[in-house]
């Protein structure tokens, strides 16, 4: 079983803005697709409230929202209230942290993997992707160039850590 956070910033760390994202980079939205497909992902709820009701629960995976209140539903998807809940329901698999913020902090300390999208943008936002500390985390792949969306031209670079 690994942990893998997946997430895009901007070179600041901001990963959202208002419940949204702050950009759009499709080659991106592929990547996750690519990177996710099949694997139970684990989101918070803010996350969860983030995604237009027709894209959730995000398909051909177990999604897993975390909440602390014990009432709350999430049609089609699974509840957890708590980090060990949340792994003891993904069972030994392969699974994904997809966000946001305050779920990507609290899953850092036991992830094996962080697939990173750098989004060359200078936009602000409220929500951050918690900083890798580059004594614990190394490149995997130094090599990985920066591309341009076709949507807007928008730089963007695909990185992955692992533990060192
Ligand atoms: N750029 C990216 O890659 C990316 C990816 C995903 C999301 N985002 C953005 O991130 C933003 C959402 O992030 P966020 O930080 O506001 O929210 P979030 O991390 O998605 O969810 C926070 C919620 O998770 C629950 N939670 C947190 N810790 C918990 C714990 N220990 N036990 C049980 N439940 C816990 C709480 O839900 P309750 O309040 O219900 O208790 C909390 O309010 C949006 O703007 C979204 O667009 C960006």
């Amino acid at each position: 079983m690994t942990v893998t956070l997946v997430w895009a910033q901007t070179p600041t760390g901001i990963i959202g803005r208002d419940g949204t994202l702050p950009w759009h980079v499709p080659e991106d939205m592929a990547h996750f697709r690519d990177l996710t497909r099949g694997h139970p992902v684990i989101m918070g709820r803010g996350t969860w409230d983030s995604l237009p009701p027709r894209f959730r629960p995000l398909p051909d995976r177990d999604n897993i929202v975390l909440t602390r209140n014990p009432s709350f539903e999430a049609a089609g998807a699974l509840v957890a209230h708590g980090v060990e809940e949340a792994l003891r329901l993904i069972e030994n698999r392969d699974a994904f942290v997809v966000g946001g913020g305050e779920v990507y902090a609290l899953f850092l300390p036991l992830a094996h993997r962080v697939e990173r999208t750098m989004v060359s943008l200078d936009v602000g936002g409220d929500t951050r992707a918690p900083a890798l500390d580059p004594r614990a985390w190394k490149r995997a792949d130094p090599d990985q160039t920066w591309l341009t969306s076709t949507a807007g031209g928008t730089r963007y670079r695909f990185e992955s850590y692992t533990r060192r």
